[in-house]
């Protein structure tokens, strides 16, 4: 069973041909496509925003997988769930009333989920997980894409995968940042369960077989 999940990022997609990379992943092993979204202040960078990603869901055959790096995610939920997100994920430091976020999410018939930057403690998800579709942990500072994976990240996955059995739930566990073919094997070892990767997919001479490569390595 093909239970790990691959979400290429459209964050390092060649923008000037979007509907070609957005057919690439349509007929790729991919599960997801993974959707970044960033304001200038939550992070030091601007990707795109609403008609981008309506653009893109015209051809995606694959639920879209929306990562907000926004401050008051809050202001633009249903304006997400109207251009055809699917899963909408939330930064933990960028919303006062999480719990209402989330819910707000659910409303638009969206699943909902929280993300962690690098050093947030996983602690902090106790009382929300229940709630989560997913929790997304960084594995990189949020911002840009092909930077180096941090190590930390390992066993954030093992507390969180313990946390999450412990109250016997079955969210997933998605990592973002510097995933490559080197690590995603440990990552699924430590108990993570989706996996976001953007340049070692696109700047790769076949992506096609580069997501072939990550699913298989994951599910083996
Ligand atoms: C960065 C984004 C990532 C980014 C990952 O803030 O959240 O999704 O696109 O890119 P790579 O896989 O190149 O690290
Ligand atoms: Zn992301």
């Amino acid at each position: 069973m093909n239970s790990k999940l691959i979400a290429p990022s459209m964050l390092a997609a060649d923008f000037g041909n979007m509907q070609r990379d957005v057919e690439m992943v349509n007929n790729s092993e991919a599960d997801w496509f993974h959707i970044d979204v960033m304001d200038g202040h939550f992070v030091p960078n601007i990707s795109y925003g609403m008609p981008v990603i309506q653009a893109i869901k015209k051809h995606a055959t694959k639920p879209l997988d929306v990562h907000l790096m926004i401050e008051k995610p809050e202001r633009y939920i249903e304006e997400f769930a109207k251009v055809g997100a699917d899963i909408i994920t939330v930064h933990y430091e960028s919303t006062v009333h999480l719990h209402r976020t989330l819910t707000q999410i659910e409303d638009t018939g969206c699943k909902a989920g929280v993300v962690l930057n690098l050093t947030t403690p996983i602690s902090v998800l106790e009382d929300i997980l229940p709630k989560c579709y997913m929790v997304l942990l960084m594995s990189i500072n949020p911002g840009f894409g092909g930077q180096k994976f941090e190590d930390i990240t390992y066993n954030r996955i093992k507390k969180l995968r313990r946390m999450i059995d412990e109250q016997g739930l079955n969210t997933k566990i998605e990592i973002d940042g510097g995933v490559t073919d080197k690590n995603i094997k440990q990552l699924v070892d430590a108990g993570a369960d989706v996996f976001v990767a953007g340049s070692h997919v696109f700047k790769s001479n076949y992506p096609t077989d580069t997501i072939k490569q990550l699913k298989q390595i994951a599910n083996s």
